[in-house]
């Protein structure tokens, strides 16, 4: 059954990529997991999680963390170059990066290879499958935009992490479920109605 490619940059707002995982597979979905060799020493600094990098081990982190049974989920090492998912003849159902480093928007964006993250965002814009990049930086500058004009040239859907106002959000976790909503919104893929704009209070 084919797949979604969700990775994980170092950026901060961990806590997109992480819930954005948890939805996939609390909605039964097939997740090819990466987080590349800097969201690691994130977790660890923001979150002050120590992730395992061994693939079987951090499968069953993620479970226990996220308190999910559901769906199918298999990680990858950031270097695992001959990984299924590195070939184009794999089949996905779309990629997403949450969040996205303006370090892995750049080489993406130059098709610049470098680890497993950045080839299989090359193969979905080769093959015309959904490519999702939530680009984390604040405020960009004008080669960040340069760069995510490309990957928007190239197919890429930017879906940048703005929050909406409308919907009075109280705690970072409303913020969180609302662009998470947003964001699977992009796939096509989300269950759950978190707080849509109904029109205005007349
Ligand atoms: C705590 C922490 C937070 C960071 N936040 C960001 C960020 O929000 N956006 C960004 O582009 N880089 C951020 N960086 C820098 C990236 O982690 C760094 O450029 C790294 O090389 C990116 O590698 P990657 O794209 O392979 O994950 C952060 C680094 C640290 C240690």
């Amino acid at each position: 059954m084919s797949s979604y490619v969700l990775a994980i940059s170092g950026a901060s707002a961990l806590q997109l990529g992480e819930r954005t995982l948890q939805t996939l597979l609390n909605n039964n979905k097939n997740i090819s997991l990466i987080l590349s060799k800097g969201a690691y020493k994130v977790f660890l600094s923001e979150r002050r999680l120590n992730i395992p990098i061994d693939p079987i081990r951090q499968e069953s982190f993620w479970r226990e963390r996220l308190n999910s049974t559901k769906g199918k989920l298999i990680c990858y090492k950031w270097d695992d170059m001959a990984a299924i998912i590195s070939s184009g003849s794999h089949k996905t159902k779309g990629m997403l990066i949450v969040p996205c480093s303006m370090g892995t928007v750049g080489r993406v964006a130059s098709g610049f290879s470098l680890d497993l993250i950045e080839r299989c965002a090359d193969v979905h814009l080769k093959e015309g499958r959904p490519l999702i990049i939530v680009p984390r930086e604040m405020p960009w500058n004008l080669i960040h935009l340069r760069n995510l004009t490309s990957l928007a040239e190239a197919g890429a859907k930017i879906a940048p992490p703005i929050p909406a106002w409308y919907t009075n959000p109280c705690t970072l976790d409303d913020m969180i479920d609302f662009l998470v909503m947003k964001i699977l919104d992009t796939l096509g893929e989300n269950n759950v109605d978190n707080k849509r704009w109904e029109g205005s209070i007349k």
